[in-house]
């Protein structure tokens, strides 16, 4: 995910670029970067890290006359995240900001250098500059050029281009990633990868469709659809409710984050994944020289996906694997050997226990990774090495989609140190690789899952208590649906392994014991419908999770039947959030900042 930003107008252009880039930093903050050009010249500015540098870059830089700008907030996809590296792209005499991916990139870079073009960066972006430069030297129309260059890209992609043929006008094009246009009472023009950055300066927007491309100029926003067509744009009224914008149309931030899965987890694939292996470019094999024992140390949900992790590891990578809650690990004397790789999880990367345990490991001589989905975060700050997770600002209280991006993360993890130490073949990783593809469409939200869901919900809001009960990796999903549940419906939930019930907890069962039974076709099936049947004896109330038919269920929610446990984990996941999203919602709960909670702990 990127942001970018486009202005024309007279109006204080730098301001105007620099604010929307903070309203979309949330979408990348590996660095920044703007480009004006005013009478005829160019003015651009680049920095790394976040926004505030380039602000502090900018300081003096004065825009008061007519301009053209554009600019662009960057998460790393090809190329370290650099200032060459950063947005906006310099051809000879035009810039450029995309977002996406250009997919025939390498192709056209070869071609262009075969043609004695010089690169600067390693990005894919940087082929847009300098092909519309290209055609431009054939064309003379620099409209013509730029029209040209779109049809010769292949992949996703919001684009704005200025360029000094055309001092006047920005040229736009969208494709897969979204961007709209919008204008102001002195009919100024403003571009955004979302409403918000528009929001206190735009009346109307005109929201591109895939395949939209033409330019803007201070008198008019002409745009073709993608059979060529002229179309005009199709204003609608800007809400000046930044929050309500914000959600998108969701009722509220946790529901958005939700359905948002599909694509940050999608975005957590991004560059980590061939047809035939797992490429982390952010790990040094070295790391795991020496190792005999990898420590997983988190809290909360986070402590959720290192249990879900454990099972990976020793599964597919055959590497001993431990699972620690932060708060406890600091004030037991744990027992610290040099062989164990020291791995922290956590969303914020401030949460102070497992902060703590870093530092602890740290001075132990350990060598330390962080999955962590805040760059610059206090635990990215400290580690040796971090894996970003790539959720983009989670903002519901109640994580949701950087659970979802932590549990990718750590099955790209497991399999990549199953390839480094040969403990699944070549056939079996690449089997798993198509698996990983299939998940952003595994935890798509259907309609009709979500209205069945809303409508079961009602018989949910009372009773003595809820079992969320699972074998194996579903343990720690049953963990995870317990604890979204207690958060934002305030009533008491536990999550079990199905085969401990027996144990003890059964002995609560009776009709006002509610049991969310996670009942996966591809692993342990049988196993745990005996358990489940255990308790729908005892006359407990089950509602099953399962893509099979169960008649032992009061409530049975039907999930596809997907050719393995890990899809069927990832949908089920999306179930029991949202589950718990419309109990909360039925007993009127505020869903996104429950009570007593906090997004960052930052306290012990
Ligand atoms: O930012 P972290 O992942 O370190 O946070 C850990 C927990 O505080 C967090 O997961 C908490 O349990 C959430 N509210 C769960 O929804």
């Amino acid at each position: 995910m990127c942001g970018i930003v486009g202005y024309i107008g007279k109006k204080n252009t730098k301001e105007i670029l620099l604010e929307g880039l903070k309203e979309l930093e949330y979408r990348g903050y590996d660095s920044a970067g703007i480009a004006v050009l005013s009478e005829g010249e160019f003015a651009s500015y680049k920095a790394v890290g976040k926004l505030v540098n380039l602000e502090e870059k900018t300081k003096d830089f004065i825009t008061d006359k007519f301009a053209v700008g554009i600019g662009h907030t960057r998460w790393a996809t090809h190329g370290k995240p650099t200032e060459l590296n950063a947005h906006p792209h310099l051809g000879e005499s035009s810039y450029v900001v995309h977002n996406g991916i250009i997919e025939n990139y390498a192709q056209l870079k070869k071609e262009l250098q075969n043609e004695g073009i010089t690169f600067l960066s390693q990005t894919d972006t940087e082929v847009i500059v300098h092909q519309f430069e290209k055609n431009l030297k054939k064309s003379e129309d620099a409209f013509q050029a730029f029209k040209q260059t779109i049809s010769e890209l292949d992949g996703a992609y919001a684009i704005l281009l200025v360029t000094k043929a055309e001092d006047k006008k920005i040229f736009f094009a969208k494709n897969g990633s979204p961007m709209l246009v919008g204008i102001d009472t002195d009919n100024d023009k403003y571009f955004a990868s979302s409403d918000t950055p528009l929001i206190g300066h735009c009346t109307d927007v005109n929201y591109f469709e895939d395949g939209d491309y033409g330019y803007v100029s201070a008198d008019e926003i002409v745009i073709f659809d993608k059979n060529h067509q002229q179309v005009e744009p199709k204003f609608k009224k800007l809400s000046t409710n930044k929050l309500s914008a914000q959600k998108d149309g969701y009722r509220f931030f946790m529901e958005k984050e939700i359905y948002e899965q599909s694509h940050v987890i999608a975005d957590t694939l991004l560059g980590r994944i061939s047809d035939t292996e797992v490429i982390f470019e952010e790990l040094d094999a070295k790391l795991f020289d020496g190792i005999a024992e990898i420590k997983l140390c988190a809290c909360g949900t986070s402590y959720h996906s290192a249990l879900t992790a454990s099972y990976m590891f020793e599964r597919y990578a055959k590497v001993k694997t431990s699972v620690e809650i932060a708060s406890e690990f600091r004030y037991r004397d744990p027992m610290m050997t040099q062989d164990t790789l020291f791995v922290v999880i956590s969303q914020s990367g401030e949460t102070a226990d497992t902060l703590e345990t870093l530092k602890m490991a740290k001075a132990a001589g350990l060598k330390t990774l962080v999955i962590c989905n805040v760059d610059n975060s206090s635990m990215v700050r400290l580690a040796n090495t971090t894996i970003l997770t790539r959720a983009g600002i989670e903002k519901g209280v109640a994580s949701t989609k950087a659970f979802a991006t932590q549990v990718t993360v750590f099955w790209m993890l497991s399999l990549y140190l199953a390839q480094l130490k040969s403990t699944l073949s070549q056939s079996a990783i690449k089997e798993q690789i198509e698996l990983l593809r299939a998940v952003p469409s595994a935890v798509k939200v259907q309609d009709s899952m979500h209205e069945r869901i809303k409508r079961l919900s009602k018989r949910y809001l009372h009773g003595h208590g809820f079992f969320f009960i699972g074998r194996d990796l579903f343990f720690p999903l049953a963990l995870e649906g317990a604890l979204k549940l207690k958060e934002i419906s305030y009533l008491h939930a536990e999550g079990y392994p199905s085969g401990e019930m027996k144990h003890g907890p059964i002995a609560l069962a009776d009709p006002e014991l509610f049991t969310i039974a996670l009942l996966p076709k591809n692993l342990l099936y049988e196993k745990s419908k005996s358990n489940v049947e255990e308790l729908s004896a005892r006359d407990a109330t089950v509602c099953a999770i399962s893509p099979l038919e169960f008649d032992k269920a009061d409530d049975f929610i039907q999930t596809k039947k997907h050719p393995n446990y890990m899809l069927e984990f990832f949908e089920m996941m999306v179930v029991v959030q949202l589950l718990s999203l419309e109990i909360s919602v039925r007993l009127g709960n505020d869903v996104d900042m429950p009570r007593n909670l906090a997004k960052s702990v930052t306290v012990e």
